[in-house]
């Protein structure tokens, strides 16, 4: 694991911070206080005024461990960006705008994040007027970036930066023609989560910061630009295109995509992005999207951000789905042609409520994010395809979870996880999704849906357009649950949930009646008792196929295997992630027959949670190790700049 290298910097801050860290004690109190007298009078809605959401924010930057930027000084309101896609040098070139409010009287210094971007020059607006300006890029933290310190000037509050990213960028995927679907024109993509924004943008990239931004994207005629902003359906192709996000979002979910996309319309305020060989089978296979849209909506709550659009990239993207405001964008491996794998969607657009209206305040709190969106998803799921889907949904998921904290570091099985300055991307794991997930099933059952739900749509209200933190969110829980339910759950539980490590005995066990009876069809298919064609799996879904493959034992003879490929095709799967789990038994029970088609596997599909499994397992033998690094040396180029990190670190 990476360590940081800013040790240093901590250390000389840690003082200047101490006072600071008292303050923000006395105004977290401050802001307690206020909510439950407020609460204690009226019931109606606290609105949290601007004031002390900055005052909050303030108190929290000490604790955001993954930005440079001075938050606690400088409050960073709107870009306004103005770049061009250069696809032969693989850079993004003009500049960008940044303005800001101060938040004390004596602000000399806005301190940004850039990681590998060149700065040529800097510019202060004062008194309308652009004027020279004094900056510092200080050297490559490994984790961190580059600090950009710019000198500020008395009255100025908005800031120029003249810049080029280089053709590395971490949060930038350059693909030549032969890596998209039409062979024809370039593609290129942003994915900013968790601390690559910076990489693209310089700017004061935390979770913490909300900012609104506008934008003019230069391009090959040819191509079309589309970002995590308003898109406009029937955009003419003219190498010039303008964008407006008009709600402050964390700098995480600035996003941008550039390719020979056309668009197809799916309901007045849903439609796909793709390119054009994709897109009708990603019309059909996503079609849900409205009603999801309104299911949610009954749930929790308007849809707050107008139109919802999904962007299909190409295969190499390192995700399943990323949540840009307005615009997710989604692996095209989920196109299987029967919607098995759409709780993709449902999970991405939930994000429009947990995650980009609630946003954690930093990386600690990731599963505020991914625990509400994971839950979420899978009430969408039930609403949609029922009770038994989402059951089984969530049995996977949790059959998952048991596995993986088998396999982490402790700590790295708590929900408010200690990042102690490692990567955000390096502790990434199902831990902030499944065990947060459970946490919320846990609640509904203990309070009841009627009342859970009723919570919810308060909690998305109140913070809405906000970043939180894990004890915010525990303060508002107690005030808004806990105490005006008594005796139900106590504190000590809650604190179990979010601060202890591994699984809790308390942790809901989904089962699924489908499931049940595959269990049961296996045990009888292993002692003998039944054949492959007595199976019963005329019926089954994905999901069971999923629980069957995933259930077998590992020792399976090379004849099993075989007589199951003969009778169900597993091989030859174009559900991907069928043949992942088919493809992972294979290796594991050494059944070498799959080996063709792993490499096809492998080169074709950059999306880590499917191919980083099958490399680990590959290195645990002597030749699947030489198999590993011979298909990896044709895969890599092809693959993300962070998949191409994960990898570097397992075949080698
Ligand atoms: N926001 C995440 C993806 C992400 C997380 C990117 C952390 C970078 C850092 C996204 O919403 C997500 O969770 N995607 C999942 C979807 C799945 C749980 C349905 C994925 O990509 O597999
Ligand atoms: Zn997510």
């Amino acid at each position: 694991m990476k360590k940081h290298q800013y040790l240093i910097c901590s250390l000389a801050v840690v003082t200047a911070l101490a006072g600071c860290q008292q303050e923000s004690e006395d105004v977290a109190e401050k802001q307690q206080a206020a909510e439950a007298a407020s609460t204690q009078v009226d019931t109606k809605e606290v609105v949290v005024s601007k004031v002390e959401q900055e005052e909050v924010r303030k108190a929290h930057n000490p604790i955001d461990d993954h930005t440079y930027g001075n938050l606690h000084e400088v409050d960073l309101k709107h870009l306004d960006l103005d770049l061009t896609v250069d696809f032969e040098a693989k850079s993004l070139k003009g500049y960008v705008d940044l303005s800001f409010d101060r938040l004390q009287d004596e602000v000399s210094e806005l301190i940004l994040d850039t990681r590998d971007i060149n700065v040529s020059k800097v510019e202060l607006n004062q008194n309308e007027q652009w004027v020279a300006g004094e900056f510092e890029l200080a050297e490559k933290d490994e984790v961190m970036g580059s600090k950009l310190t710019i000198q500020l000037e008395d009255g100025v509050n908005k800031v120029r930066v003249y810049y080029a990213t280089q053709p590395q960028a971490s949060g930038l995927q350059w693909l030549t023609p032969e890596q998209t679907d039409g062979k024809k024109h370039p593609f290129m993509y942003s994915q900013a989560q968790a601390i690559h924004a910076r990489s693209f943008v310089p700017v004061q990239d935390s979770p913490a910061v909300r900012i609104t931004y506008n934008a003019t994207i230069r391009t090959p005629k040819e191509l079309l630009a589309v970002m995590s902003a308003h898109n406009e359906p029937d955009t003419e192709l003219d190498g010039e295109y303008h964008f407006e996000m008009p709600q402050a979002i964390p700098t995480y979910l600035i996003a941008i995509g550039v390719g020979d996309l056309k668009f197809k319309a799916m309901s007045d305020r849903t439609g796909v992005y793709a390119e054009p060989a994709i897109l009708d089978a990603a019309v059909a296979e996503f079609d849900d999207t409205e009603d999801m849209v309104k299911v949610t909506e009954d749930l929790y709550g308007p849809y707050r951000w107008g139109r919802y659009d999904l962007l299909i990239l190409p295969p190499a993207f390192p995700y399943g789905g990323m949540e840009n405001p307005r615009l997710s964008f989604i692996t095209p491996t989920v196109i299987a042609g029967d919607k098995s794998l759409v709780n993709l969607i449902a999970h991405e657009l939930a994000h429009s409520w947990s995650g980009n209206l609630v946003t954690n305040a930093n990386w600690h709190d990731f599963w505020l994010n991914e625990g509400f969106t994971s839950y979420v998803e899978n009430r969408i799921m039930e609403e949609l395809f029922g009770r038994e889907r989402a059951l089984m949904e969530q049995s996977l998921a949790v059959q998952d979870l048991r596995q993986a904290v088998q396999d982490l570091p402790e700590e790295y099985t708590v929900l408010n996880v200690d990042l102690k300055g490692a990567d955000p991307d390096d502790a990434f794991s199902t831990v902030p999704y499944t065990k947060g997930q459970m946490f919320l099933v846990w609640l509904e059952e203990k309070f009841g849906r009627e009342v859970f739900d009723a919570f919810l749509v308060k909690y998305f209200d109140h913070f809405a357009f906000q970043s939180i933190t894990t004890e915010q969110f525990k303060a508002y829980l107690k005030e808004n649950l806990l105490n005006k339910h008594p005796d139900i759950v106590s504190e000590e539980e809650i604190n179990t949930w979010i601060h202890e490590p591994m699984l809790p005995e308390m942790m809901p066990n989904p089962t699924s009646d489908a499931f049940n009876i595959v269990d049961a069809k296996t045990k009888q298919l292993l002692s003998g008792e039944i054949t492959l064609a007595e199976l019963g799996t005329k019926e089954w879904t994905v999901h069971e196929w999923l629980h069957f493959i995933n259930n077998l034992p590992t020792n399976m003879s090379n004849d099993d295997m075989m007589a199951m490929d003969a009778e169900f095709k597993l091989t030859e799967s174009t559900n991907n992630e069928i043949a992942h789990a088919w493809l992972l038994l294979s290796l594991r029970s050494g059944y070498e027959v799959v080996m063709p088609r792993l490499e096809n596997y492998l080169i074709s599909i950059g999306r880590r949670k499917l191919i980083v499994p099958l490399y680990k397992q590959l290195m645990e033998t002597e030749q699947g190790a030489e198999f590993a690094k011979r298909v990896y040396k044709v895969a890599r180029p092809g693959y993300h700049p962070l998949a191409q990190a994960t990898l570097d670190e397992v075949v080698k």
